[in-house]
């Protein structure tokens, strides 16, 4: 089986990121992470990048004039490490159509809602708002509209009665960290992923699933 070349785009701790790069040291995982990128040279996910032993490089967004002159540094360092696939983690910039469309269906983002519900910003707290009974994470390809491509696939925890915005991101991430590694493998192996299944991530269930 040949593995696809990972590229991963963070802009902050890179939790999402950490689960990734562990996969990636499975036996027989689809990918290998050839690059690790941050738009944000400060960002805690560089170093735990390196110490997990993958290349990384910080191209500040606040360096170049616009949007574009960005993502030309972007795509060049991708292409220099002959990237096949990306998965953002966490990757805070709006990627123009134009990049998108050159990578489409090899672009790929986790998102702490169930799409199509709340999709953009501040997730657990209109979650809350709302009154959800249940909420969790997403993983779609990206398409130039934001969080608006296909659903890989889903994570759903149970909303607590007591929980705040801060108790209800913890028990999503912990989600998270369990679903895009398998929807980054299938993606990777050009399977369809199959997925139906409940586990607990400290003490909480987490029901993961993939679109029919
Ligand atoms: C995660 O909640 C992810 O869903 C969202 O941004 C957050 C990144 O967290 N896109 P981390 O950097 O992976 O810890």
């Amino acid at each position: 089986m040949t593995r696809k070349r990972l590229a991963i785009l963070i802009s902050g701790r890179g939790s999402n990121m950490v689960s990734l790069l562990e996969a990636c040291r499975t036996d027989g995982f689809p990918a290998d992470p050839v690059l690790v990128v941050s738009n944000r040279p400060e960002a805690e996910g560089l170093s735990r990048a390196a110490a997990l032993g993958a290349p990384t490089r910080a191209v500040d967004h606040r360096a170049f004039a616009g949007r574009t002159a960005f993502e030309a540094e972007l795509n060049r360092m991708l292409d220099s490490s002959s990237t096949e696939l990306i998965a953002l983690a966490g990757f805070m910039r709006v990627l123009t159509a134009s990049f998108v469309k050159r990578w489409e269906g090899r672009l790929i983002n986790i998102h702490p809602s169930l799409l199509p519900a709340f999709p953009g910003l501040d997730t657990h707290e209109r979650a809350l708002a709302a009154g959800v009974a249940v909420h969790g994470c997403s993983v779609h390809h990206v398409v130039p509209e934001v969080d608006a491509g296909a659903v890989i696939g889903r994570a759903s925890v149970l909303v607590h009665a007591d929980d705040n915005a801060e108790t209800l991101a913890a028990r999503v991430l912990r989600a998270e960290h369990l679903l895009y590694p398998r929807c980054l493998a299938a993606v990777a192996s050009g399977e369809r992923l199959s997925l139906n299944e409940i586990v607990a991530a400290s003490g909480d269930p987490v029901f993961l699933s993939a679109p029919a």
